[in-house]
């Protein structure tokens, strides 16, 4: 699941689609299969006109994301075929050219993504519900009825809300006038994110008090304050109190799935995001958590959302960032254009302090590199962030260089065609085949656009940078680096000698 989430904050934050990228060669499986409509650019208007509530999955054959969630979905289109109303599930190949003028309509930037269309494609909204059949038939149930029900009695009320999940409740004296419209129109708007009830009377609601007066949304929530009330019921209004109030002011990250939306929520913040990892086993950790809470309250709304992680949760964020167990207790700072700041080994009473230096600009930026290898003999050299300059950008050859991950299949595969290529070049001084680790090195993000692995770049002996779009074939990588590479002084002089 921890994984899971990363690849949101990858895709939401960095717009990278943590896929490999495409390979034509891959085969596409085809089955044929029942519930779900397949659709395409010749169909998909006609029948996104003909229905209410059409779900649709935006796919690509190559996915492996999407293989995994193929037959949950056929099994929550066959749950759904017999509901009332119809719950529509359809699927269109995003990868298919024809169909890609579709895939940019609708925004489709990672694979799957699955937007539920309503009134023939008045309304779009993103499915944010989960990916096995049960949690998608659940879900898609709740989001085809209406989008806030109504809380007859205490058990209607509890039943909706638990201490899970931010659940709104609007309170009225009457189901009409303009603040009801305004309430359900929120409710319509915001009903994939949050689950909305009304009612009659706040006796019913948890937490419940009589005190309440006119017209009042109360926001439920699993932290802080428990619940937040609003009066003001302009639609704008109502949908920032929404927002801000349903942000922890500590985000936490663990393997608990029930944060999981309130992690998503942090990552998908324009905000810096402060990051404090700790073993939450530690016997230190109340003391950590009573401080950084501290620190979050006071900066609360100035542009730095706060999350605190279990070390145990966090790898795949440690991978992300190349940070050192032994670096824990630490914090570390990203800005959303990419800079970093880190204090590792932090002790909870210099937090504050490290903090408002942040914020005073007295941090120094922080750039991740693995070390620079001491031997570098392989055909294929490597590269890592601190060797980038001398090794590549102005190194004076034709390089070609190539962004892998470690867990990458496509990367796999390339390797050996790569080592074929960098074998052939052996005796050509001019000529460098390399490879970076994208994961383990921060990659200058306006010289290098890596949205997937692997990525190729080739820089000429001039500094002309392109990237490398060619087959990955030994043949063709060859063919493109002869055809594109410089010519160096070195070279001419032995030509002249011929
Ligand atoms: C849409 O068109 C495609 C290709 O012509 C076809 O395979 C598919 O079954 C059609 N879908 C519907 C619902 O008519
Ligand atoms: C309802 O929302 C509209 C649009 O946001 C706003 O102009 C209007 O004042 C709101 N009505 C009430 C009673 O707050
Ligand atoms: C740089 O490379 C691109 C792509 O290969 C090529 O179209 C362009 O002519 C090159 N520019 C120079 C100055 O060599």
């Amino acid at each position: 699941m921890g994984f899971r989430v990363w690849i949101g904050f990858f895709v939401i934050v960095f717009g990278l689609v943590l896929a490999c990228t495409i390979s034509a060669s891959e085969s596409e499986e085809s089955q044929s299969k029942d519930f779900v409509l397949t659709l395409d650019h010749s169909n998909f208007s006609e029948t996104i006109g003909k229905h209410n509530f059409v779900v649709v999955e935006f796919y690509a054959p190559w996915c492996g994301h999407c293989k995994k969630l193929a037959p949950e979905y056929e099994k929550a289109a066959s749950t759904l075929s017999s509901h009332d109303p119809p719950v529509i599930l359809a699927k269109v190949d995003a990868n298919e050219e024809k169909n890609k003028g579709l895939a940019s309509e609708y925004e489709i930037k990672g694979f799957p993504t699955i937007k539920i269309i309503r009134n023939g494609g008045k309304n779009i909204q993103d499915f944010k519900g989960p990916r096995d059949a049960d949690g998608i038939v659940d879900y898609l149930k709740k989001q085809s009825g209406p989008a806030s029900v109504e809380l007859k009695s205490v058990e209607d009320a509890s039943g909706l809300i638990d201490d899970k999940k931010v659940v709104i409740v609007g309170i009225f004296p009457e189901f009409s006038g303009e603040k009801f419209e305004n309430y359900t129109a929120l409710a319509e708007k915001l009903r994939s994110d949050y689950e909305f009830g009304h009612t009659l009377d706040a006796k019913l609601l948890p937490l419940g008090d009589s005190s309440v007066s006119g017209p009042t949304v109360r926001l439920f929530k699993p932290f802080d304050e428990r619940f937040l009330d609003c009066q003001d019921f302009d639609v704008d209004a109502l949908e920032k109190f929404v927002e801000e109030g349903s942000i922890p002011v500590v985000t936490i990250f663990n393997k608990d799935p029930s944060n999981h939306p309130f992690i998503i929520k942090f990552f998908n913040s324009p905000d810096a995001k402060a990051m404090l990892f700790l073993n939450f086993g530690s016997e230190l950790v109340d003391t950590f958590k009573s401080k950084y809470h501290e620190v979050a309250e006071q900066y609360k709304g100035k542009g730095v959302n706060f999350l605190m992680g279990d070390v145990e949760a966090s790898q795949g964020a440690f991978q992300y960032f190349g940070l050192k167990d032994d670096q824990v207790p630490l914090i570390i700072i990203q800005t959303n254009d990419g800079q970093k700041y880190l204090k590792p080994n932090i002790e909870p009473d210099h937090i504050a302090s490290w903090v408002k230096e942040y914020m005073d600009g007295n941090v120094p930026p922080f750039k991740k590199s693995e070390p620079i290898p001491e031997t570098n003999t392989e055909p294929v050299k490597v590269v890592v962030a601190d060797s980038l300059q001398d090794m590549v950008l102005s190194s004076g050859k034709n390089v070609l260089l190539e962004f892998y991950a470690p867990w990458c299949g496509h990367c796999k595969k390339l390797a050996p065609i790569l080592d074929d290529v960098a074998v052939s070049f052996e005796n050509d001084d001019d000529v460098l085949i390399a490879k970076i680790d994208a994961t383990a090195n921060d990659i200058p993000t306006g010289t290098f656009d890596v949205k997937g692995y692997p990525t190729l770049y080739f820089k000429s002996a001039s500094g002309n940078l392109s990237q490398y779009e060619g087959d990955r074939t030994k043949e063709d990588i060859i063919d493109f680096i002869q055809k594109n590479r410089d010519k160096t002084a070195q070279q001419e002089s032995k030509k002249d000698e011929l």
